[in-house]
């Protein structure tokens, strides 16, 4: 590690854009227990007239997700929309081939998009381009947002519901360049789909946001060249592109892991490059924006593979990653980039909300608790508000395998109406005072959270969430580690390998 000063210049005149509320999204993914006993489970105690789980429920509305992607993934891959509408009793269970489970078809499209209205959530639907395509598409989307007088507007009114849903969010398939895809496809056969897709969805109802499936990872062979040909069949089209990453701490290589952001940052900043290209070539003044649809931290070297998982029914347990300090500092520091990509990435969703890599955990028929990871995003979607502030970070660098040279502190800020709100990331294992350097503008800090990296859950369960928040997640006193300099400059105390965020006001006179 190399050392000097950490200094975080901000100014109220200085910023990067809107922050889009749709920055706070989840997942809910026909995937393990994701749907049976995360967000739907009749019977249980706090379960309400449609089996969804009010405690689930109430923990989503706690953790402030704005949108929520359905029904996948891979899932959505193999999904036949059709067969899980009308009268449950008439359904037909499906072996799904993305996860090896048999589907029981019990929630469907209207008993999600009822549920997501019910609790204030905007819904972003995915369409199969893994085994169908433009017919299946355009059905679903007549299904969801038609107004009677057509089949299936009216369908959807035979099972119940009069009022278009008007969905506005569509992603135009999944992960479509990944080789574990039911219906993979090269990113030509795909860039011609997705146009005649997106091209006949747009005229059903023109007033829907499109996404154009990404690359799976950075790390994809095809990386950079699927976006660029994909965005060369779709440019006129589509409004974003999709991007997907998972972190986690390889063969304990914790200074990679806690530097997960930075190639978060670099990868953000290739898919830009990758479209803007595409954008000057065409001679457009349109930017494409991103939806980062799927992130998190996901330990996928303990999971053996969808190939190697057995056929299994009644949701089962799969990817129930328990997580620890350290992947919500991760977690906190990957929202710090999302933050500073403000004005390019106005979709993001943390994959997934409950159950399956989640800040939300069930046990069936009994509570559900919040994982570390939850706090950090709660606390982000909670206070970060109107334009993200383009701020200038000095500070020491941290050498890691993975990804280089890091930023031993990484720093977002937010401001509306003069309440400011910052998010600091400390990589390091020393704690580091920051100066704040407000020129002109009055720093005010009243309120300070932090989240420390030194746990490691033995056990996971409610006792475990409960020792998270007694011993490395609380609210803390800011005159205890926030000082105010000579009025255009004030100090903060960082915790070594901690995620802290800020808020007060920031005026200027
Ligand atoms: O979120 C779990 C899975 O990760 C999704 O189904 C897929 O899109 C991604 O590979």
């Amino acid at each position: 590690m190399t050392t000097s000063r950490t200094r975080v210049l901000l100014h109220p005149d200085f910023t990067v854009g809107t922050v889009d509320r749709r920055l706070f999204g989840s997942f809910v993914e026909h995937l393990g227990r994701a749907v049976y006993t995360g967000i739907y489970e009749p019977g249980h105690p706090t379960s309400d007239s449609n089996g969804f789980r009010r405690d689930v429920a109430d923990l989503t509305r706690e953790l402030g997700v704005t949108t929520v992607r359905y029904p996948g993934g891979n899932f959505v891959s193999n999904y036949r929309w059709e067969d899980a509408v009308g009268p449950v009793e008439q359904r037909k269970p499906f072996l799904d081939l993305a996860w090896r489970t048999v589907e029981p078809n019990v929630v469907g499209t209207d008993e999600f998009l009822q549920w997501a209205e019910r609790e204030g959530i905007e819904p972003m639907m995915a369409v199969n381009l893994g085994t169908r395509g433009v017919e299946e598409a355009v059905a679903l989307l007549e299904y969801c947002n038609g107004e009677a007088g057509t089949r299936w507007a009216d369908l959807r009114i035979a099972n119940g519901r009069e009022k278009p849903y008007g969905v506005k969010l569509w992603c135009l398939g999944n992960e479509m360049d990944g080789p574990w895809q039911v219906g993979r496809k090269d990113a030509h056969e795909y860039g011609k789909l997705a146009r005649n897709a997106g091209r006949a969805m747009k005229q059903v109802d023109p007033s829907i946001e499109l996404v154009a499936c990404g690359s799976s990872s950075m790390e994809m062979p095809t990386f950079g060249e699927w976006e660029r040909t994909v965005l060369e069949y779709t440019y006129d089209l589509v409004d974003h592109i999709s991007m997907h990453a998972y972190y986690h701490e390889r063969d304990g290589d914790r200074a990679s892991f806690l530097g997960s952001g930075t190639a978060m940052d670099r990868f953000i900043e290739r898919v830009v490059a990758s479209a803007d290209a595409v954008g000057a070539q065409h001679r457009s003044d349109k930017k494409i924006t991103i939806s980062f649809d799927e992130w998190n931290v996901w330990y996928q070297s303990r999971f053996p593979g969808e190939d190697n998982l057995p056929v299994q029914r009644d949701a089962p347990r799969i990817i129930e990653d328990v997580y620890s300090g350290l992947d919500a500092v991760v977690v906190g520091d990957l929202l710090v980039t999302l933050l500073n990509h403000a004005d390019r990435v106005p979709v993001a969703c943390l994959a997934q909300l409950v159950n399956v890599i989640a800040p939300i955990m069930t046990e069936p028929g009994g509570e559900a608790w919040r994982q570390p990871t939850y706090h950090p995003f709660a606390t982000t979607a909670r206070l970060a508000r109107g334009e993200a502030l383009d701020l200038r970070v000095t500070t020491s660098t941290i050498t890691t395998k993975d990804h280089g040279e890091v930023p031993a502190v990484t720093a977002a800020a937010t401001l509306a109406d003069g309440a400011v709100a910052l998010f600091l990331t400390n990589r390091s294992a020393e704690p580091v005072e920051v100066e704040l350097a407000h020129l002109g503008a009055a720093l005010d800090v009243t309120e300070g959270w932090a989240m420390t990296a030194d746990h490691d859950p033995a056990v996971a369960g409610p006792e475990h969430a409960e020792k998270v928040t007694t011993e490395h997640w609380g609210e803390f006193d800011v005159a205890g580690r926030v000082a105010a300099g000579d009025g255009a400059t004030t100090k903060v105390t960082l915790l070594p390998e901690s995620w802290t965020a800020l808020s007060g006001t920031l005026t200027t006179h």
